[in-house]
């Protein structure tokens, strides 16, 4: 399969599929549970239509928007991911020069694999840092006092994460950092030889958000121990209270659900909030980011930028979420199976597909800005 033959999610999604040995493939597309809520992220977009209307001079597209104080060029960012390094060899560097491309915003994971300096330096744009809230409080503010260092531009700490979520797909293959594969899952990579001679022709696996506080080189230390005994499960509002006084920026908790938590939010002074189960990775059972939108929107849309992901597959999948309120989309698996079929120039399409059915929905629906797009225009069933 060809990147050029590749031209929508479902197309990057099996290209991947061909390229990745079982046990990565399965980390990403796998989600928590049954995996029910993982399948509703997308099918909540079909539980509404939009309703054109037409002759409204729609020559020139403006798919601008301004969220938590940056100016994105299109209404999606690349939202954080860990291990991209793992996916292809290119990882975050290739998120960050495809994101500065498009002039949007993308995110570095605490669990990535290329450090937040590197990848600031590859893109000029806006940029995210993803934040786990350590019991260590002095960890806390040194890892916030070098992304500051960095010029990162937004702050999000992660909230729906207190525990770890029960991916069983990943207990099926033993896919963990550092890797413990059962049989079956060596012999998944053992059929995809290229991927294996290409990890290992680069160079060392790392995490460098992390590198200097935790192990996980001897094995001491594995991501799951990391979510176990290194996170904090008593992190409280006032905790996060003081985080956002100390990095005095854009802060914005993503994995906000709830209207009592988006106001708790906008109380402490949090610029915005991204409605998110984690692309069904947590908690499964939950309720998904779009169904839970317009209730958020309407508590607090006027005092705070809420922004949803989960499930976002296309430009009218994006043009729903505006209808409602949201401010921006994240994109999740959408660009990481383009990244891992084809490094930056995966990405690159992707984003580039994305633009496309955006700019072409909007005109079909006669909005030539992002600010028509309302809900006078959707209907739900
Ligand atoms: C493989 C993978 C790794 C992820 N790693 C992180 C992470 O390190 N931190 C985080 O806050 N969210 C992480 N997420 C969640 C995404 O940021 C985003 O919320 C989610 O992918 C959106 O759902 P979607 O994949 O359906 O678009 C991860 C998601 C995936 C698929």
């Amino acid at each position: 399969m060809r990147l050029r033959n590749c031209h929508n999610f479902r197309d990057f999604r099996r290209m991947a599929k061909q390229r990745l040995p079982g046990p990565i493939f399965n980390y990403i597309d796998g989600a928590a549970d049954d995996e029910v809520t993982h399948r509703r992220n997308t099918a909540a977009f079909e539980s509404c239509d939009l309703v054109p209307n037409v002759l409204r001079g729609v020559n020139g597209i403006d798919m601008s928007v301004t969220v938590m104080g940056q100016k994105l060029g299109m209404p999606v960012y690349c939202s954080p991911t860990a291990l991209q390094r793992l996916f292809h060899h290119e990882g975050e560097r290739a998120v960050a020069a495809a994101a500065a491309r498009f002039d949007t915003m993308f995110g570095v994971s605490s669990l990535g694999t290329v450090s937040l300096e590197e990848a600031r330096r590859i893109s000029g744009g806006p940029q995210i840092y993803q934040f786990y809230f350590h019991k260590d409080r002095g960890l806390n503010r040194e890892m916030m006092a070098r992304a500051k260092q960095a010029g990162i531009d937004v702050m999000m700490l992660t909230v729906d994460s207190i525990t770890g979520g029960n991916r069983e797909r990943d207990k099926r293959t033993g896919f963990a950092i550092p890797f413990r594969l059962n049989p079956a899952g060596i012999t998944q990579f053992a059929v995809k030889p290229s991927w294996a001679i290409n990890y290992f022709l680069h160079e060392r696996f790392r995490l460098p958000q992390l590198e200097n506080h935790v192990d996980m080189g001897g094995g001491v230390m594995s991501i799951s121990k990391y979510f176990t005994e290194m996170l904090d499960p008593s992190m409280s509002w006032d905790d996060v209270a003081e985080m956002v006084q100390y990095w005095d920026g854009q802060f914005c908790l993503k994995g906000v659900m709830s209207v009592e938590d988006a106001k708790r939010a906008v109380e402490i002074g949090c610029t915005g909030i991204v409605l998110s189960n984690h692309g069904g990775r947590q908690l499964d059972g939950s309720r998904t980011a779009f169904d839970q939108l317009a209730e958020v929107v309407d508590a607090v849309g006027d005092r705070i930028d809420v922004m949803m992901d989960g499930g976002v597959q296309r430009g009218t999948h994006v043009l729903k979420a505006l209808s409602v309120g949201a401010k921006a989309v994240g994109l999740g698996r959408y660009y990481l199976f383009p990244l891992a079929a084809a490094g930056q120039a995966g990405v690159e399409r992707a984003l580039e597909l994305m633009r496309m059915e955006i700019e072409r929905g909007m005109r079909l629906m006669g909005c030539s800005s992002v600010e028509q797009l309302t809900r006078q225009n959707l209907r739900f069933r």
